[in-house]
This record gives structure tokens, C-alpha cells and sequence, in this order.
């Protein structure tokens, strides 16, 4: 059955064991999407979509605790609907992250809206499964869980340095032991990756993405979520396979590098089947127009040219971190555990001796930092691989000096 609304192609498939049609749920593929009124007309009297004709009633004296101040936003349209696709948005997305049109991106009210409709597209539930490689970004179990989807775990690599590539070293991707849980289990719909990892900060090596591509066995998606890619090197990106394979979605989002967690923008990018089926199954008017607005904004020339300086400065500010965090290994810290490939770093609190990670001298310290310091870092010490670990976001330089000064407070007191 092909897919609604999208334009046919001649190409085939790439690899050529990947069927989209046979990875969407039968009850998707034959959906005909909901038709709002916008898709229809944009321009004239609107008196098709039942909205309020006399415009929004915020007060501009309710809009803001100092009355001179006017807000902008109640300039918008906000009484109408939002544009139900936002093209410009995602041109301007598809040319950042150089692919070649909005057909190859989708917008998601943040990655977990993504990460939502990935899972209620294509797993069966009650069926069919996911498989994730803890230590990984806990909404992966709780969406499988309220979409009553099974979970396969395989873990990272938990042992050795993290860094050292390939199939080595701690946090990499123990690619054979992926492959041997897919022909073990035939209804793994869904892998998906991290990378740079939450809570591990470390990135995955392209080429151990494409060897689950290019795996014939597994004929579902792969999805790699890179909420924090802008924080890795340059080249990191598996955008760069989205060219080649159909069979790959990344995820990635404004919350992180964009500093804009609070206006709730994901993006998905993949080949425009995947994209279409997706678009095809969103609630009609997912991204808000303020949102929209905002987003287009942080997308412009000069907005991009101040996010990349932030993200150098908080490229610079994660190795000062992680040189103090050092200057302070002495109280039973040891080094950072991930490869930093993120705008956080996870260090594990160790026993008063320095002889191995302590989950309960890390549990006290967490507790004294948020409770009696104010300062609130993320104990991930019961995560696979992280016993002991704190995961501390780089904050601002000021924040930093804090985190240090209070750690080494408390580290001396516990
Ligand atoms: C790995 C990862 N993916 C996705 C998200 C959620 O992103 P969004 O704010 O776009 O929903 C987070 C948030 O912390 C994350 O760490």
C-alpha cells in the first residue's frame, strides 16, 4: 500500500533488505491524514476553522509585570491556528544541516514527541519490541512502556577508558552483540541510539551506525538521537548517512545547543517516506505559533552565529570544568568516565580512599549539594557502568566556579 500524500520515486531502496512499507503498522500505512482547514485555504475571511473572530483577550497589562514594557508576541495571529506544516522552519533546517528540502524533515513539539510517533508508527504493541543499549536517555522505556511496546536491552561496552573508538573502551556500541539480538528476536522494529549518549556523553562511531544499517537481519529503523550533537566535533553527525540509507532516522531538538528547552522543538530528519508517514500521523497543529515564531528566529543568520559562539564557550567552559574537577581528584573524585561529548560531563564520587566508586558517598553528596548548597547536579550512579557518577551540566563560568567550590565543601565533609 503506498504511502499517503507521498510523491512516488523511481530510486529503490538503500539497503535494499529495507521495506518501509513492511515497517509502518498496516493501520498507519492506510491512514488518510486529517485535512484541517488550513491545508485547504490560507488567505480571505477565515470563517472555516471555528476560531475566535475578535482575537485573543490577553491584556497588555496582564502580558507583563511592567506595564511599559510591550510583548510582541500578542502582535501574532493568535487567535488563528498555526500553519500545520511550517516550511520555513524546516528549510531553513534542512539547509543547517545540509539535506536537501523540507521533505526530508519533520517537527516535533521536542524530541519526545518524536521519539512518541516513531514507536506508535511502526511497533505493534503488545507484539513488537524496541531495543535500546543502556546506560540511555530514560524516555527510550517510558514511551515503550506507555505504547505497551517490549524493551531489549544491550548494553554499551561498560568496561576500559571511554574514548577509545571503534568497538573498544567504555560507552562504545558492542555492534555484534546488536546483531545478535535482532536475529534472536524478530520483532525488534526499532534500535535506537545516542549519541553523544545521555548520561554518557560519549558520541558513536559512524561506521558502528552503518554496520547496523547495512545489516541485513534487521529490516526495521534505526534512530539516532542527537539532542547534543552540536556539542561533539564536527563530522560527528549522522545526518551525513541520511543521504545514503532509508533506513536511519536522527532525532535532534533546540532544547540543548539553541538554549530553547522551553519552546519544545525536535526535529526529525530521515528519507521523505519516513518523514511523509510521520507527518501523516502528528496531531494537525503540533508546533504552536509562538513557538514557530521563536524557532525561525533562533534559526536566522545572526541567531546561528550567536549559538555557535555559546556553544564554543561552553565547548571551552566543559575542558575548564573538567581541569577543576581534576584540581579536586585528591578528596575521592575520579576522572570523568564518558568522552565529554556533550554539554554535561559524568564524574564518579569515589570511596574516602580513592578505591572504587561509592553509590553512597556520591547519594550524600548529591543530597548535601541540592539541599544545603543550592546547587543540583543528576546522581546517575544506578545507571549500567555509572556507579558512583554524577552528571554535572556545564554551566555558566560563574555556576562553574560555584559547583567546584561547593563539591569540594562537601566532598571534605562526607
Ligand atoms: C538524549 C536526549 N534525547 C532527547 C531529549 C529530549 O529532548 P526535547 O527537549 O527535544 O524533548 C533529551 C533531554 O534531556 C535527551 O537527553
Amino acid at each position: 500500500m503506498p504511502i499517503h500524500g507521498l510523491s512516488p520515486t523511481a530510486y529503490p531502496p538503500n539497503p535494499a533488505h529495507f521495506d518501509i512499507e513492511k515497517v509502518i503498522r498496516p493501520n498507519i500505512l492506510a491512514l488518510h491524514p486529517y485535512r484541517c482547514a488550513r491545508d485547504d485555504y490560507k488567505e480571505g475571511i477565515l470563517l472555516d476553522a471555528n476560531e475566535n473572530a475578535l482575537g485573543h483577550s490577553i491584556s497588555t497589562q496582564a502580558s507583563s509585570s511592567d506595564a511599559s514594557v510591550y510583548d510582541p508576541m500578542l502582535d501574532m495571529d493568535l487567535h488563528r491556528y498555526p500553519d500545520p506544516s511550517h516550511d520555513s522552519i524546516k528549510t531553513r533546517i534542512a539547509a543547517l544541516r545540509d539535506v536537501s528540502g523540507v521533505d526530508h524533515v519533520f517537527l516535533g513539539v521536542g524530541s519526545d514527541e518524536v521519539i512518541d510517533l516513531l514507536m506508535r508508527v511502526c511497533v505493534a504493541p503488545g507484539k513488537e519490541k524496541i531495543l535500546i543499549t543502556p546506560p540511555t536517555y530514560g524516555m527510550y522505556s517510558v514511551c515503550a512502556q506507555v505504547n505497551d511496546i517490549g524493551v531489549v536491552k544491550c548494553p554499551l561496552e561498560l568496561s576500559g577508558q571511554a574514548g577509545e573508538g571503534g568497538t573498544e573502551g567504555r560507552f562504545s556500541l558492542k555492534v555484534e552483540e546488536v546483531k545478535k539480538a535482532i536475529n534472536a528476536d524478530a520483532s525488534i522494529k526499532l534500535i535506537f541510539l545516542c549519541s553523544p549518549g545521555n548520561p554518557t556523553g560519549t558520541k558513536l562511531p559512524l561506521e558502528s551506525i552503518r554496520t547496523i544499517l547495512d545489516y541485513e537481519n534487521f529490516k526495521g529503523i534505526v534512530v539516532v538521537d542527537e539532542a547534543y550533537i552540536d556539542f561533539a566535533d564536527e563530522g560527528s553527525s549522522a545526518v551525513s548517512l541520511v543521504k545514503e540509507y532509508d533506513n536511519i532516522c536522527v532525532m535532534q531538538t533546540l532544547s540543548k545547543s539553541f538554549g530553547l528547552a522551553a519552546i519544545r522543538l525536535g526535529v526529525a530528519i530521515a528519507k521523505p517516506p519516513l518523514i511523509q508517514v510521520l507527518t501523516n500521523t502528528k496531531a494537525p497543529y503540533n508546533i504552536s505559533s509562538p513557538t514557530a515564531h521563536l524557532a525561525l528566529s533562533a534559526l536566522s543568520p545572526s541567531s546561528l552565529a550567536t549559538m555557535q559562539s555559546k556553544i564554543k564557550t561552553l565547548i571551552d567552559s566543559r575542558a575548564a570544568l573538567l581541569k577543576s574537577l581534576s584540581g579536586i581528584a585528591h578528596l575521592g573524585l575520579g576522572s570523568s568516565i564518558g568522552s565529554n561529548d556533550a554539554n554535561f560531563v559524568m564524574v564518579p564520587v569515589l570511596s574516602k580512599d580513592g578505591s572504587r566508586p561509592d553509590n553512597v558517598r556520591a547519594q550524600k553528596v548529591y543530597k548535601s549539594l541540592a539541599e544545603e548548597n543550592g546547587v543540583v547536579v543528576r546522581f546517575r550512579g544506578n545507571e549500567p557502568g555509572c556507579e558512583g557518577c554524577l552528571r554535572i551540566t556545564v554551566g555558566s563560568e560563574e555556576e562553574n566556579a560555584t559547583v567546584i567550590r561547593k563539591l569540594e565543601l562537601v566532598l571534605k565533609q562526607f
